[in-house]
């Protein structure tokens, strides 16, 4: 169901406003719209470096390479780094790309119950693989729980296992210059995926790491070797998105407000709300129907939320995914509040 015009959206990853306020400005003079090729072949363009520059010097790490989405960014990374021999355990509530990223490398892979790091210790244990990864979230995208990650980092240490965290919910959110829940943690994983497409306004995705794991991917990871480059002008616009979120506190304390009014609001008209944190409320309401009537009614009330239902989450789990917005504004929590409380007096 795509949101009819001058509907309240209160669904989208645009957290901080800019993907829908114009703030990342225009694309740059001289800017190419494509690259015309792979990276590898002739794509390869200033705007590229400067973007991957960006990131290492927000994010501290050595290297940056820059994927078309999240998805090309996770199937890339997992398929080029893990393969048969090796074990990958991950989180049962990863995200659909990490998922597939898994499926592809070829490696056993070991579903662990969600947030459950002794789970991870467990299958370590268990294994005799040649190379061990741990594929998680940081903030994960349904839930909008956090996973422990000095834990991951420490059972990843005690069994010489890499640590592979996707922040693409996380970035220009939490942390220290909107850096992250790693870099809230002081913790570094040995890879880090992100995307342009949440807080940050814009759209592909990068994994940040060191030197020699951006050579590998460079090379190896098919999604980023066999595929046309992110459009230049996009990657522009990220990085216009990477300096605004970088100084942005303004924009993160208005979302924590605005957060914690929607929360209020969701508990005040007695929704389902899960415990959750930061800008994602999950609303869950159990059956496919009961999530779909909801979100038709809230509809007819002039707001987009989308039922999720599964397989994007597991059964019996449908839910309205609520997400605050910086810019969402005391007009738009009022229609949300004048929304919430008819849909949920009338429905579940
Ligand atoms: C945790 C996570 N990783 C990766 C992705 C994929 O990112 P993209 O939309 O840029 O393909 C998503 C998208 O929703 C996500 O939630």
């Amino acid at each position: 169901m795509a949101p009819a015009a001058g509907r309240l959206v209160l669904c989208s990853n645009d957290y901080l406003g800019y993907a829908t306020t114009g703030r990342l400005g225009a694309v740059p003079e001289g800017v190419g719209s494509g690259c015309g090729a792979s990276r590898l072949v002739a794509g390869e363009h200033d705007a590229h470096l400067g973007l991957e520059g960006a990131l290492c010097r927000w994010l501290g790490t050595d290297a940056a390479l820059v994927f078309t989405s999240g998805y090309a960014a996770n199937v890339g990374l997992l398929s080029a780094l893990a393969g048969p021999g090796d074990l990958v355990v991950s989180d049962a509530l990863n995200h659909a790309s990490i998922v597939d990223g898994c499926r592809l490398s070829r490696a056993t892979v070991v579903v662990v119950p969600h947030l459950r790091p002794e789970a991870v210790r467990d299958a370590f244990r268990a294994s005799t693989a040649r190379r061990r990864f741990v594929v998680t979230e940081s903030y994960f995208s349904m839930d909008g729980d956090c996973a422990d990650l000095c834990a991951l980092r420490e059972v990843c240490d005690a069994y010489d296992a890499a640590l592979l965290v996707d922040e693409a919910h996380a970035l220009g959110v939490f942390g220290p210059a909107g850096r992250g829940r790693c870099a809230e943690l002081g913790v570094r994983p040995d890879a880090l995926v992100g995307t342009f497409g949440k807080a940050l306004g814009a759209g592909g995705a990068f994994v940040a790491g060191s030197a020699p794991l951006v050579d590998w991917l460079w090379n190896r990871a098919r999604s980023f070797v066999f595929s046309t480059g992110l459009s230049p002008a996009v990657a522009s616009l990220a990085a216009r998105g990477v300096q605004l979120a970088e100084g942005d506190e303004a924009g993160r304390a208005s979302l924590e407000q605005v957060a914690g009014a929607l929360r209020e609001i969701l508990r005040e008209v007695g929704a389902p709300l899960a415990p959750s944190t930061g800008p994602i409320l999950p609303v869950v309401l159990g059956d496919a129907g009961g999530a779909l009537r909801a979100a038709r009614a809230l509809a007819d009330l002039g707001v987009h939320v989308q039922a999720i239902r599964p397989p994007t989450v597991p059964a019996g789990s449908a839910r309205l995914r609520v997400t605050a917005s910086a810019v969402l504004g005391a007009d738009g929590l009022e229609r949300a509040r004048r929304a919430f409380v008819s849909a949920f007096r009338a429905s579940p």
